[in-house]
């Protein structure tokens, strides 16, 4: 009797016990997909950036005399970003060029290898952008410089970029914004300076593929003119105090709906928008603000 009770013990209390366990763990796993693949994507940022110290490091014993061991010399890691060629301080992958928090302080953009398409340079300490220096590399179709200092761009930085599609300048300390090429169809300036001034009136309107653009957190006074192919706009937190009939919508034309704009934000600024009913008639969904 007692063997045949402990295969019922295994057969109807164990056994359901064991699966539905790990039925729970896949259904665990299915839910936390998503973060999983975060993770991994920054687990594989983290490992990329220790591999590049690490070649760094060792690329930099190569270039010491080896007879001058602890010698008294000015560290190499003390030169200029700038003296050291770009795959050396930044890691260079089939058209990436990933130049993240990069030591030496980096303060210009750094030369790119031909044909980059990438080019991710967040959390340096570059100031200024000039003509030169994304110059020829005409296959550049994403530059993100998110929480470098810059706080100016010669005009003609991104005229020649014609495959350009995203662009991101957050965290900067710019008050004007330059050209912008054709192509963009992201564009990101959240956490700057710009003032109304910096940006001219047709600096988006011919941007015929812009999507999202991203303008928070600046020190905008009025709506720029916007393209209709946005569909993300945000605008919270700068110095905005009206909007009119012809922002968003066709003043006179009270049969214009306008196509794509599902995402406008202006909360954070002085605005107060139930004082505009006419100028959202156009819109399938209201401006997330302030309406009392
Ligand atoms: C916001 O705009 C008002 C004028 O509408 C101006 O007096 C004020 O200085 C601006 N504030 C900032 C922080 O720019």
């Amino acid at each position: 009797m007692a063997i045949p009770l402990r295969t019922l013990f295994f057969t109807f209390v164990l056994a359901p016990w064991v699966f539905s366990a790990s039925g729970m763990q896949y259904y665990k796993r299915t839910q936390y997909t998503q973060e999983d693949v975060q993770l991994s994507e920054e687990v594989n940022l983290e490992s990329k950036k220790s591999k590049r110290e690490a070649e760094t490091q060792e690329n930099f014993e190569k270039l010491l005399p080896a007879d001058a061991p602890g010698d008294s010399g000015p560290s190499p890691l003390e030169a200029d970003a700038s003296d050291l060629p770009t795959c050396l301080l930044c890691v260079c992958l089939t058209g990436s060029v990933y130049c993240e928090e990069v030591v030496p302080e980096m303060t210009t953009v750094p030369a790119l290898p031909k044909e980059s398409a990438y080019l991710y340079a967040r959390y340096n300490k570059i100031k200024k952008l000039t003509a030169k220096d994304f110059g020829d590399i005409v296959t550049l179709k994403r530059i993100d410089l998110t929480g470098n200092i810059i706080s100016e761009i010669e005009d003609g930085a991104f005229s020649k970029l014609v495959l350009l599609e995203e662009l991101t300048l957050a965290e900067n300390q710019l008050v004007k914004l330059p050209m912008l090429p054709a192509k963009l169809t992201s564009f990101n300036a959240n956490h700057n300076r710009l003032n109304s001034k910096g940006i001219k009136a047709n600096s988006f309107k011919k941007l015929t593929g812009l999507v999202n653009l991203y303008l928070a957190h600046n020190e905008l006074e009025a709506v720029p003119q916007i393209p209709e192919s946005v569909r993300i706009l945000h605008l919270q937190n700068n110095n905005i105090s009206t909007v009119n009939a012809d922002t968003f919508c066709k003043g006179s034309d009270n049969y214009y709906i306008r196509p794509n704009m599902n995402e406008i934000r202006m909360d954070g600024n002085p605005v107060m928008l139930a004082q505009y009913p006419n100028s959202f008639t156009c819109l399938k969904a209201l401006p997330i603000g302030r309406y009392h």
